[in-house]
C-alpha cells in the first residue's frame, strides 16, 4: 500500500488537511482497532465481563453493548472462559456504530433477513437492538455458515433460523417477505488496514469496482424481498465511495419508491459526498477502524410482510446440538 493511494482516496473523500494526515497515519500504523462486547442472553443478570469495558456512547451505543479501550488489549476477549460460555460476543466498535440507525425503526420488525450474516455480528446486534419476531441469518459460504451457527448458538440467540441461499434465490423465493433486511455486503475491506490487517489490492479500482457491482446485485435482490414500508440497512467496512454513497444513489435512481432515513445522532458523521443521509465512520473518529451505514425505507405504511415459505425455515438454531 503506498501513501499516494491513501492520499488519492483522502482527496476523493474531501477530508480536511488534518483529517488527511490522521487518515494516512491510521492506515500506516494499523492501530485503530477498537473492540466492543455485546452482552448476550446467555449472560447472568447484571453480568459485567472481566475486562476494562465501558458503556458505549449513549447517542449511538446500547445499554447491552460495552466498549473496550483503544489499543492492544492485554487480554483478548476471545481467550476467556466467559467467551466460551457465550456471555458476550466481541466485535469491532465500528459494527456497533453501523447498526445505530436501527434505533429509528418505528416498529418492532416482524421478520428480519440478514442477507450476508457470517460470522454473526450484525445479526447479534439486530437481535440486541430491535429483537425481530422472526429472524433469518443467511450465509452463502458453507464454512462461514458453520461459524455463524456456532456463534449464534453459543451466545444463546435461539429464536432464529439460518439459511444458505444466494441473494437472487432469496429474491425468487421470498419476495416481499421481510420488513427489515440487513445487507452487510462483502466489500474491499479498506478499513482492515487501519486495524493492522494486510489487504493487498484493496485500493485498486478493479477491486473496488468489482465489489461495487456485487454489492448492487445483493442490494437489488434485497429490495425484492422487502415489504412496502420495510427498511433496508446497507453497511460496509470500506471507505471507497463507489461501494458506499454511489451504490445508494444507484438504488435510489432505480427505485423511486425508496428513500434514505436521517439519523440525527449520526449527523456528526454525515458524508459530504451526497445530499442523501449516508454516514461514514473514519479512523480519526476514535470508534474503531471505520465503516459506512445507510438506512433506506421502501414507501408504504406499516409493513405487512408476506408469510415466509416453511422450507426457508429449515435450519432453526434451537434444533442444533451444542
Ligand atoms: C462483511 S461479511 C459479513 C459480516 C457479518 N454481517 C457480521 O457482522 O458478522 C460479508 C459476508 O457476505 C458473504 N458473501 C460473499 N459473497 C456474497 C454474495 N455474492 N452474496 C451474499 N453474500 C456474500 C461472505 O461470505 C461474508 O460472510
Amino acid at each position: 500500500m503506498s501513501s499516494s493511494q491513501i492520499l488519492k482516496l483522502a482527496r476523493k473523500l474531501e477530508l480536511t488537511a488534518e483529517q488527511e494526515r490522521d487518515f494516512l497515519d491510521a492506515m500506516q500504523a494499523g492501530n485503530r482497532s477498537r473492540s466492543a462486547l455485546v452482552i448476550t442472553p446467555k449472560a447472568p443478570e447484571g453480568y459485567r465481563p472481566p475486562l476494562p469495558a465501558k458503556d458505549t456512547p449513549q447517542e449511538w451505543g446500547h445499554s447491552s453493548i460495552l466498549a473496550l479501550p483503544s489499543g492492544e488489549a492485554e487480554t483478548k476477549p476471545g481467550s476467556l472462559p466467559d467467551y466460551e460460555c457465550g456471555y458476550y460476543y466481541p466485535l469491532d466498535l465500528s459494527s456497533v456504530w453501523e447498526t445505530a440507525p436501527l434505533a429509528h425503526l418505528p416498529f418492532r420488525p416482524e421478520r428480519c433477513l440478514d442477507m450476508c450474516a457470517a460470522p454473526g455480528g450484525k445479526s447479534i446486534l439486530a437481535q440486541t437492538r430491535v429483537s425481530p419476531q422472526e429472524h433469518v441469518s443467511n450465509e452463502v459460504n458453507p464454512k462461514r455458515l458453520g461459524i455463524l451457527r456456532h456463534n449464534l448458538l453459543r451466545c444463546g440467540f435461539t429464536n432464529l433460523y439460518t439459511q444458505r441461499l444466494r441473494p437472487d434465490q432469496w429474491a425468487e423465493l421470498a419476495p416481499g417477505c421481510f420488513d427489515l433486511i440487513l445487507a452487510d455486503a462483502p466489500c474491499s475491506g479498506q478499513s482492515l488496514l487501519a486495524k493492522g490487517i494486510p489487504n493487498p489490492g484493496c485500493f485498486n479500482s478493479s477491486v473496488t469496482g468489482g465489489n461495487a457491482k456485487r454489492q448492487r446485485g445483493i442490494l437489488l435482490a434485497a429490495l425484492r424481498c422487502l415489504a412496502p414500508g420495510g427498511f433496508l440497512l446497507y453497511t460496509t467496512c470500506t471507505y471507497a465511495p463507489e461501494e458506499n454513497e454511489r451504490n445508494v444513489l444507484y438504488l435510489l435512481k432505480r427505485h423511486p419508491d425508496l428513500h434514505t432515513i436521517t439519523v440525527p445522532e449520526l449527523e456528526h458523521f454525515r458524508s459530504s459526498l451526497t445530499q442523501e443521509a449516508c454516514y461514514r465512520l473514519m479512523p480519526f473518529h476514535g470508534a474503531g477502524a471505520g465503516g459506512f451505514t445507510c438506512l433506506l425505507r421502501k414507501e408504504g405504511g406499516h409493513p405487512l410482510p408476506l408469510s415466509l415459505p416453511d422450507e426457508l425455515k429449515a435450519w432453526p438454531i434451537h434444533a442444533m446440538n451444542c
